[in-house]
């Protein structure tokens, strides 16, 4: 089995829950990343693991091009509707893994990633990739949750990710996350703001359909859970930003 068939096998049964999804059509981090890519302008854009094209219908009027990569089919095939929506004429989707973009070196001018990246099996080769086809001076905004720096509540939240849905792989601490931008080779800037998203337990599960035993762990874990810990192991997104 390849390392992508998880997330291909969970995203590829639950795309329409995407398409309604609210915390992925609309949010505050969603307006920062159009307003960060507008900012530094460019003709071609490419979003990495578009999913259904959230990300890429707010940002691709601003690009002459603009590509969307996703690694499951399920979710492009309901990215062509999102996008014909919002009457997005100059995007295409394509399906690859985010570690081998089909796009030259150092052709691109901003790279996207949105809640994607804790899914990737190989977040360093995914972000070399993202070096590899950014030009000299392009930007990378990567948005995605991250775990708190006390060990006890990063295996916390990871584990109860991993209950609500199998292919997560991780969320990093913002200091990993900033390594790992940093260790393929761009400079990380880490956002002034870090924005909060209040999720209700039983519409993420119901997104991801988590089988009502793990559905029924992570009731129980939440339940447990001491208040200081619950309220600072939610799933805040981390805007963080770089260059190359
Ligand atoms: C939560 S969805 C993305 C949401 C989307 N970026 C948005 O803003 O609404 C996560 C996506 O990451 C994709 N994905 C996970 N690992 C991937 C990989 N290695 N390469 C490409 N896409 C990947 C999944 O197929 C899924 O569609």
């Amino acid at each position: 089995m390849s390392d992508i068939e998880p997330v291909q096998r969970q995203f590829g049964r639950i795309a329409a829950a995407y398409v309604e999804s609210a915390t992925h059509a609309r949010g505050e981090d969603l307006d920062r990343i159009v307003t960060l890519a507008r900012e530094h302008g460019g003709d071609r854009i490419v979003d990495v693991g578009t999913g259904v094209g959230h990300t890429l219908r707010r940002v691709a009027p601003h690009f002459r091009g603009a590509l969307g990569v996703d690694a499951t089919r399920e979710m492009l095939e309901a990215g062509l509707a999102v996008l014909a929506g919002a009457s997005i004429a100059n995007a295409l989707l394509v399906q690859a893994d985010a570690r081998a973009l089909p796009v030259p070196s150092g052709s691109v001018d901003v790279v996207t990633s949105r809640l994607a990246a804790h899914h990737f099996a190989d977040a360093p080769a995914a972000f070399a990739e993202i070096g590899r086809v950014l030009r000299p001076g392009g930007l990378f905004v990567l948005v995605d949750n991250y775990a708190p720096e006390d060990p006890a509540l990063d295996r916390f939240i990871n584990e109860l990710e991993t209950l609500r849905d199998p292919s997560h792989v991780r969320n990093h601490t913002v200091a990993r996350w900033s390594a790992l931008v940093e260790g393929a080779g761009m400079r990380a800037v880490v956002d002034s703001d870090v924005l909060v998203t209040k999720l209700d337990t039983e519409s993420w599960m119901a997104r991801s359909r988590t089988p009502p035993d793990r559905a029924a762990e992570v009731r129980r874990r939440l339940a447990g859970a001491s208040r200081g810990r619950s309220r600072r192991s939610g799933s805040p997104r981390q805007p963080s930003r770089s260059t190359s």
